[in-house]
């Protein structure tokens, strides 16, 4: 819409139709069997003990938080270079969060060491955000966690089935977060999903989903149940079968989707790689990647540079973005400053390229035609 070339593309056919139409014809909507099928489905595919469908990634985060423990007084470590769910999330459970810079522009996830210079007798936690769904260093910021007996919660927004040495991300920390937004890779609107190998954290998440309710609405409808208790201060943060029945559509075309942003991606690295002034991130990576967004970073200029180039792109029909405007920049963080040089150079000139499976090898051509020439041109 308005853009020849969009950042993203849904991935939609009759089949996500179909799946909407029949559990609307089947008279159950709210949560329940689609839902049901759903966490299975992320439970054989992730390889992880359970999974509880959300409203959407923001509350799967916060209940993340909760089912940590986290509250007034404790300490979050967290990046800048995120969207604003992943902090704000920390704040919803009264805890306070403490930005962390990233590795640089060919790196763009928390950066370790800075996880080891934040820490202090408060710190409980750390958020780690797999920026476009590329791994952060895990193994090192597991072992930091475990040195210092910290909760580590992913943000996997971005990686569904992207890995790391093996494992899917999501499944390494304590606890995770997804989300099926719109532009995501997995999509129904809204949308999320909350996994852990944790078997109490799952049985407070599944609680605190439903308004702390020890039944839901499904199981006594098919006369399992006949009433309940509530056992937490709970939430709405349920999501309903409608939605379940699109995301499980979406999530059996996924392998097949990422397969084909890989190749979307490599035409992309092949031409930007070595393009004069511009760095690819994760240029180097090996891992099975979902390959959520094509950021590029440029090496010189300022952010009215970055923005006069995005310009030129957007003047041939091309929607770029930025990903993202640091958060700790923002009026709102105004209590929470940060020394972050290295997330400052990238929200500053970063450029978010399209990218989704539907890109064809002459499009993607024609975007980096478009960046060379606007590199060139604007100096
Ligand atoms: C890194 C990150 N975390 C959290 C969220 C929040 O997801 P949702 O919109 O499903 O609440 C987003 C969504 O854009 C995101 O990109």
């Amino acid at each position: 819409m308005g853009y020849k070339i969009p950042l993203f593309n849904l991935n939609f056919d009759e089949r996500e139709a179909q799946a909407a139409y029949d559990t609307i014809k089947s008279g159950w909507i709210s949560t329940g069997p689609k839902n049901e099928q759903l966490e299975q489905m992320f439970i054989d595919m992730w390889k992880v003990s359970y999974a509880v469908s959300m409203t959407n990634c923001t509350a799967a985060l916060h209940v993340c938080c909760m089912v940590c423990g986290l509250g007034p007084g404790d300490e979050v470590l967290v990046p800048s270079l995120t969207f604003a769910a992943s902090v704000n999330s920390i704040r919803y459970a009264g805890a306070t969060p403490v930005f962390c810079d990233i590795i640089g522009p060919d790196h763009i996830n928390i950066d370790p060491k800075e996880i080891e210079k934040k820490i202090t007798p408060k710190t409980k936690a750390i958020v780690v955000v797999h920026m476009a769904g590329f791994p952060a260093h895990m193994d090192e910021i597991m072992a930091i966690a475990r040195k210092h007996n910290l909760k580590v919660i992913e943000d996997a927004c971005h990686g569904p089935l992207s890995e790391y040495k093996g494992k899917k991300l999501g499944t390494l920390g304590d606890c995770a977060a997804f989300s099926f937004f719109s532009n995501k890779n997995i999509s129904t609107g809204e949308g999320g999903m909350f996994i852990t190998n944790n078997e109490e954290m799952a049985k407070k998440a599944r609680l605190l989903r439903s308004h702390g309710m020890t039944t839901m609405s499904y199981q006594r409808a098919s006369g399992h149940a006949t009433t309940y208790d509530i056992l937490e201060l709970g939430y709405n943060y349920r999501m309903d079968d409608i939605r379940a029945a699109i995301a499980i559509e979406q999530l059996k075309k996924l392998p097949a989707d990422l397969d084909t942003r890989i190749k979307v991606r490599q035409r992309y690295v092949e031409q930007l790689a070595n393009m004069k002034d511009v760095v690819v991130p994760f240029a180097d990576n090996k891992e099975f990647v979902s390959n959520y967004i094509m950021p590029v970073v440029l090496t010189k200029g300022d952010t009215a540079y970055r923005d006069a180039i995005r310009d030129k792109i957007h003047a041939a029909g091309i929607q770029t973005s930025v990903h993202y405007p640091a958060v700790h920049r923002f009026s709102i963080y105004k209590d929470y400053p940060a020394v972050l040089p290295q997330t400052e150079y990238v929200t500053d000139h970063e450029i978010t390229l399209p990218m989704y499976a539907a890109l064809t090898e002459t499009q993607i051509d024609f975007i980096c035609q478009t960046v060379e020439q606007a590199v060139k041109e604007i100096s």
